[in-house]
């Protein structure tokens, strides 16, 4: 990854399909002197991402693909990648699989938060199974998107404790906090 030369911030599209409260949290960051990211596009493949609203509140352009025909998708994402001089793509809660075409094409600056311990749990509910197979422990990771789903190089984790009482929704709360913490401490770290 390019090092960060003097003030300039790095140009950063986040993806999204829902909540957003990960693309809040990195805009807030962002925004902060020692955080060598802007967020410049909001990328969602659903009208319906509730975090659709950020883009309005902190005036990022945003656009909606809804990545069902891979080839056209990619074509359209490229070119305003391209027009607003994106330089990083931060997955945050993207319920899509990029085609492996388009992962090339942005070969180690796609970077994705994943609610489980990977290699634990890739994939979907990873509460759920985590607590379903009686796991002490669960958490997030920061990792280097790859076309092998949920398992390129880990930027950064965090453990979280799963207690006898969580179920599905608590874990789930408990861990999205912590990933407010790594998200932008991981884009921090390969960026300086
Ligand atoms: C987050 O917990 C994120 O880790 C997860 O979706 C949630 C999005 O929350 N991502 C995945 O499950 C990707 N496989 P948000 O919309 O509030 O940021």
């Amino acid at each position: 990854m390019r090092k960060l030369i003097g003030p300039k911030k790095i140009k950063t599209a986040v993806f999204i399909s829902g909540k957003g409260s990960n693309l809040k949290n990195l805009i807030q960051f962002s925004k902060l002197k020692n955080y060598p990211f802007s967020v410049d596009l909001i990328i969602s493949n659903t009208n319906q991402a509730k975090g659709l609203k950020y883009s309005k509140q902190y005036k990022i352009k945003k656009k909606i693909i809804k990545y069902d025909k891979k080839i056209k998708s990619d074509q359209k994402i490229l070119y305003f990648l391209k027009q607003k001089k994106i330089k990083l793509i931060c997955l945050a809660g993207f319920m899509k699989i990029l085609s492996n075409n388009f992962i090339k094409k942005f070969q180690g600056k796609i970077i994705n938060i994943h609610p489980s311990l990977l290699p634990k749990y890739k994939g979907l509910n990873t509460h759920f199974r985590a607590i379903k197979n009686r796991e002490k422990f669960s958490g997030c990771t920061v990792h280097y998107v790859t076309p092998k789903l949920d398992s390129g190089k880990i930027i950064l984790q965090k453990k979280v404790k799963i207690s006898s009482k969580d179920n599905h929704s608590s874990l789930a709360k408990k861990i999205l906090k912590k990933e407010h913490l790594i998200y932008p401490a991981a884009i921090k770290k390969i960026l300086s």
